[in-house]
Parts: structure tokens; C-alpha cells; sequence
């Protein structure tokens, strides 16, 4: 993908001024089939798609928002630094792996220097994230061989996470939003990274494809045998680890204890983003959906799913 063409189609979205109330479809940017939490968050994304130069040693996590990214950075940090596990106790994991979109490229960066937050292992792993869907930053991970490891979860439990999310941002007040208009949104796709059925099916194409370059794991797997996963995690990155490493990684990474730490227990703010540090970490657990959704949210979701994701072949999500 050229990036003329990725001007010549965004030019009057970057006119607008940052947004402040990025879950509002207003303040959205939509480009290449997907919509953007604001014009300032598409910019960045168009400097990661134009620039990111992935080395070959490089992990990228992707992901829908909330369906498991905090998690993955954990076990991701924790697989590639074994070692030096003790780190997850004073740094919040969006601090040891960072987002290219929203701090590697973020407006304060040079464009082109992507320097991590977190560091090098003593193999030079790096580990990023990114929400940015496969269909936009395709030819920027193919770019060389850095492995991919991708992310999801069920839809219905998806958006309640990210409902509750919103209402943690300091903004929220100012501009709230129902469950009613969430699952509105979602089911349009016209919420932040949305299409949610396109962005998982974009990853999951490439990981059928290309298994070698990318990992495709739900968070209901992950719960159900979180030890089996981490051991192919381990392997697929080429870190493998015995039973006694995976068993330490998987309960330093649990969400019991990692939603105890100080770090991440705290209501600091990150700036970069207006929500809290805790705010990662809610419950953790498959199938809250039950506790929020009504039966017709539930059934226009699960309608969508069948025709998305079962007519594609991958039974999930229902
Ligand atoms: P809930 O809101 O359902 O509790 P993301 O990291 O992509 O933003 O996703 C956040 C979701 O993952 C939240 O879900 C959060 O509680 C959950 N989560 C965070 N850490 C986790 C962990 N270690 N194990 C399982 N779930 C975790």
C-alpha cells in the first residue's frame, strides 16, 4: 500500500483538531475501511504504517481493544525476559511493552527513530503493540520477519469491557455513553478500530496463511489452559521454556496478581491517554457479557456474528 494513496484519502481528516472524546463515532476518522479514535490518533497510525521499520527480532502484539492486550503484554514480556520477571512488580505493563501508535509515533517522537520504552532482551527482542488493523499495516509487519502475535475475544464481552473502560476516562462526564449507544456503535463498527469483525478476521486470514509470522489466540483459550498457550507462545517466538518457567509466568501474569500490584492498582493517569492506570483491570473474566446485555443487544450481536464470522469459517463468539 502506497502512502499517496493514504494521503490522497485522508487529507480532510487531518485537518481536524485532537479529540477529546474519542468513543464519540463525531469524532471519529475513518480510513481504509476502518474508523479512528480522532484525527490525532490517525496521523500517528499513518506515521507507524509510513515509517515502523520492525527488525527481524521484533514481536508485535495486535489487538481489538480490550480483549486481552494487558494480559498478552505481560505473558509477551514475561516469555521474552524471563529472566528479569521482578519488572512486572513497578512497571505497568503498557509501560514495558509501548504502542506504536500511541507512544512510539506519538506526536513528541521523531518520526522516524522508533525507541522503545521498554528494552532490548539481551537477544535484542523487542516487543510492541498496536491496534492498528492487518488490512492498514500489512506491508509495514511484512517488512521483514518479526513475529506477530494477535489477540481477541468474544464480541459481546469485548464491548462490555470497553464500555466499562470509557467510563473511566476523565472525560467521561463530560460526554457519557450508554451501554445502549456501545452495542449501537459496535454492531455498526463505527467504534475506535472498528469494524471489531473485519479487524479480527484481517489477523486470523494472515494467521491461516502465514502461521509461521503470525499467532492467533483468543482469551477464552488462554483461560481455559493458559499454560498450554503460554508453552506455544514460548516456542512460536522461539523462547521456549520449561514447565516450572511456564507455571511462574502464567501466575505472575494472572490477573489476580497482576491487578494487586501498586503500579497497577493505581488511579495515576497516564497522560498520553486520560485514563487511569487501573483501568486495565476490571474483572478478567469470559462471559461478564451475561451480567449487562439484554436479550435483544444479545441477539443483534450474536446475528452479526453469524453472518461475519461462522459464514467465514471460524465458529466463535456465540
Ligand atoms: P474486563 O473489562 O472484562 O475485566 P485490554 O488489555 O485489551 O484493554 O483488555 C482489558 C480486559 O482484559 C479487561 O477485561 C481486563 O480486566 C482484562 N485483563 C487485564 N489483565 C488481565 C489478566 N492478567 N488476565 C485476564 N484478563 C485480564
Amino acid at each position: 500500500m502506497e502512502f499517496s494513496q493514504h494521503s490522497a484519502n485522508i487529507s480532510s481528516s487531518l485537518s481536524s483538531p485532537p479529540v477529546p472524546f474519542w468513543w464519540q463515532p463525531s469524532q471519529h476518522a475513518h480510513f481504509n475501511g476502518f474508523w479512528f479514535p480522532g484525527s490525532d490518533n490517525l496521523r500517528r497510525t499513518l506515521k507507524v504504517v509510513e515509517n515502523f521499520k520492525p527488525q527481524s527480532r521484533d514481536v508485535i502484539l495486535s489487538s481489538f481493544p480490550k480483549t486481552g492486550t494487558t494480559w498478552l503484554k505481560s505473558l509477551l514480556y514475561s516469555i521474552t525476559h524471563s529472566s528479569s520477571l521482578e519488572s512486572l512488580n513497578d512497571n505497568h505493563p503498557h509501560l514495558l511493552v509501548p504502542s506504536l501508535e500511541l507512544l512510539v509515533f506519538a506526536a513528541n517522537q521523531p518520526d522516524t527513530a522508533a525507541v522503545p520504552a521498554s528494552p532490548e532482551n539481551e537477544t535484542g527482542t523487542r516487543i510492541f503493540n498496536t491496534h492498528i488493523p492487518y488490512q492498514v499495516l500489512s506491508d509495514a509487519l511484512n517488512s521483514s520477519d518479526c513475529k506477530v502475535v494477535y489477540v481477541t475475544r468474544n464480541p459481546k464481552d469485548t464491548v462490555v469491557s470497553l464500555f466499562h473502560y470509557v467510563k473511566k476516562s476523565k472525560k467521561f462526564e463530560e460526554s457519557p455513553w450508554t451501554m445502549e449507544e456501545a452495542v449501537d456503535q459496535f454492531c455498526k463498527g463505527v467504534i475506535p478500530y472498528g469494524p471489531y469483525y473485519e479487524h479480527v478476521l484481517g489477523y486470523r486470514k494472515e494467521s491461516l496463511e502465514n502461521p509461521q509470522k503470525v499467532f492467533f489466540v483468543t482469551y477464552e483459550e488462554l483461560k481455559e489452559d493458559p499454560n498450554a498457550h503460554v508453552k506455544r507462545l514460548a516456542e512460536f517466538l522461539g523462547f521456549p521454556v520449561g514447565k516450572k518457567v511456564v507455571e511462574e509466568i502464567v501466575r505472575r501474569c494472572s490477573f489476580g496478581e497482576l491487578s494487586n500490584t501498586a503500579v497497577n492498582k493505581s488511579a495515576d493517569m497516564f497522560t498520553w491517554l486520560g485514563l487511569p492506570n487501573n483501568s486495565f483491570f476490571r474483572k478478567g473474566e469470559v462471559g461478564d457479557y451475561a451480567n449487562f446485555l439484554t436479550p435483544e443487544m444479545i441477539q443483534r450481536i450474536d446475528a452479526i456474528t453469524m453472518d461475519k464470522f461462522h459464514k467465514a469459517g471460524f465458529i466463535y463468539g456465540i
